[in-house]
């Protein structure tokens, strides 16, 4: 009898303090600082027509302007490279359908070659993006 009531009291000391240990693994877990994933770096977007007339190369001969100025221009030996920006200088026409044709057929003979993979809603696309370059467009 006397040896339980001894237990019992030595429990009942010690309670204080282990609910005060766990109070404080409590709050040393919470404070932690959770770990921030960085954020993602921000998407480069660029508009379809702009980035098909990148990719597909007609920049490196025609120019990110389409004044005929590309990276490419000067190893096209004697060509008659036109400047999108000026309609006069067009040989095929400078309408968005003539744009078009000479995308889809290309321009025999001459460096245009004919990009008629493409789908019709790519060529209008990249037609309509040339046209925009238009400065004199009647
Ligand atoms: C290897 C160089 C080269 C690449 C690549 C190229 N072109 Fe051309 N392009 C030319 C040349 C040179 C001409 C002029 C041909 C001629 O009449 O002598 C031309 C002509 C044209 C014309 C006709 C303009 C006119 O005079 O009526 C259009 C439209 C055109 N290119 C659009 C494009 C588009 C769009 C692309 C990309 C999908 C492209 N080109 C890629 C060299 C290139």
């Amino acid at each position: 009898m006397k040896e339980i009531d001894c237990k019992r009291r030595f429990l009942f000391r010690i309670y204080p303090f282990l609910v005060f240990c766990l109070f404080c693994i409590h709050c040393s877990t919470e404070n932690q600082p959770t770990k921030k994933e960085p954020p993602p770096p921000q998407a480069i977007t660029v508009p379809l027509p702009e980035a098909m007339y990148i990719q597909n190369g007609c920049i490196s001969c025609h120019g990110p302007e389409g004044n005929g100025r590309g990276t490419h221009t000067h190893l096209l030996k004697g060509a008659q490279i036109p400047n999108f920006q000026d309609v006069s200088t067009y040989v095929n026409g400078s309408s968005k359908e003539a744009i078009m044709k000479s995308i889809q057929n290309g321009i025999p003979g001459t460096y245009m070659k004919a990009y008629s993979h493409m789908r019709k809603h790519e060529i209008e696309a990249l037609a309509g993006y040339i046209q925009k370059m238009q400065k004199n467009r009647r």
